[in-house]
């Protein structure tokens, strides 16, 4: 078994590939020679997110990029993205499940739908994503996923219920795969990060967010985890701005 997982050529998966954090890291994942596939609902954000991409060649990226137009929160739709992962990229080896959304409002105020969309896209679409491309991997004889949870997962806060609880969800399932499919040389991790400057959680226009983690730092995260050496596995990852605002 080589010490570490090589990039170059394995094919990857990057859920809410279309911007932020995703964006990112699908941008790191082609610097690093892996082919990557990435998906969210809007195909014109896609289309915008692709070319940007390709627009790496120039400074050496060379994996093949490919997206597809999925919302995670629909089962047959997840199931859509990983064989479109295994016919247009040939496999699946990574799966990046990154897609989130927040609706932040008081619990007695939160409506069923954002409540439902919430979890539908935070929990449920990873769950949909995992069952999906659990088999691949194994027919592969090895994978990584890693899903992109939140340090709101460990403090809870007003507003913030249905997020947070779906990221709490979010880490227990991580750590039930984990345990289910390690001994098939599948490793599940999750990343925390706190504050991240993306669109997500714009800062009030002016307002300084430059102590904010940049979406580029999850994504380095994500890729150091992918290189680690396989003996030993980081199942957790706490990220979080070096100096918070006070
Ligand atoms: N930004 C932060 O401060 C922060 C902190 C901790 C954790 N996180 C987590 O990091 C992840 C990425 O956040 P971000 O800041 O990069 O957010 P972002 O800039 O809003 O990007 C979210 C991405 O997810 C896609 N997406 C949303 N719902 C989807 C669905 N149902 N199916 C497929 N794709 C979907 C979006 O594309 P479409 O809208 O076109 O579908 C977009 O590509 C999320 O899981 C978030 O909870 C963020």
């Amino acid at each position: 078994m080589a010490n570490v997982l090589e990039l170059e050529g394995r094919t990857a998966v990057v859920t809410g590939g279309s911007r932020g954090i995703g964006f990112a890291t699908a941008a790191a994942l082609r610097s690093a020679g892996a082919n990557v596939l990435i998906c969210g609902r809007s195909a014109e954000a896609l289309g915008q997110a692709v070319d940007l991409l390709r627009a790496d060649d120039s400074r050496g990226a060379s994996g093949l990029v490919a997206s597809a137009t999925i919302d995670v929160g629909v089962p047959e739709q997840a199931r859509r993205l990983v064989d479109a992962a295994v016919d247009q990229l040939g496999g699946l080896d990574i799966l990046i499940n990154n897609a989130g959304i927040a609706r932040f409002a008081p619990l007695a105020e939160l409506t069923d739908e954002d409540w439902h969309q919430t979890l539908a896209t935070n929990l449920s679409g990873v769950f949909y994503c995992c069952r999906a491309a659990i088999p691949v991997m194994r027919a592969g004889g090895q994978g990584w996923i890693i899903n992109v949870s939140s340090l709101a997962s460990q403090h809870p806060f007003a507003g913030g219920g249905a997020y947070c609880a779906s990221k709490a969800a979010l880490n227990a399932l991580t750590e039930t795969l984990m345990q289910e499919v390690r001994r098939d040389r599948i490793r599940v991790s999750c990343v925390l990060p706190g504050s991240v400057d993306t669109g997500f959680s714009r800062s009030a226009p002016g307002a300084d967010a430059s102590w904010k983690l940049a979406a580029g730092d999850v994504a380095q995260t994500v890729v150091d985890l992918l290189r680690h050496p396989p003996r030993s596995l980081p199942s957790r990852v706490e990220l979080r701005p070096s100096t918070p605002r006070k």
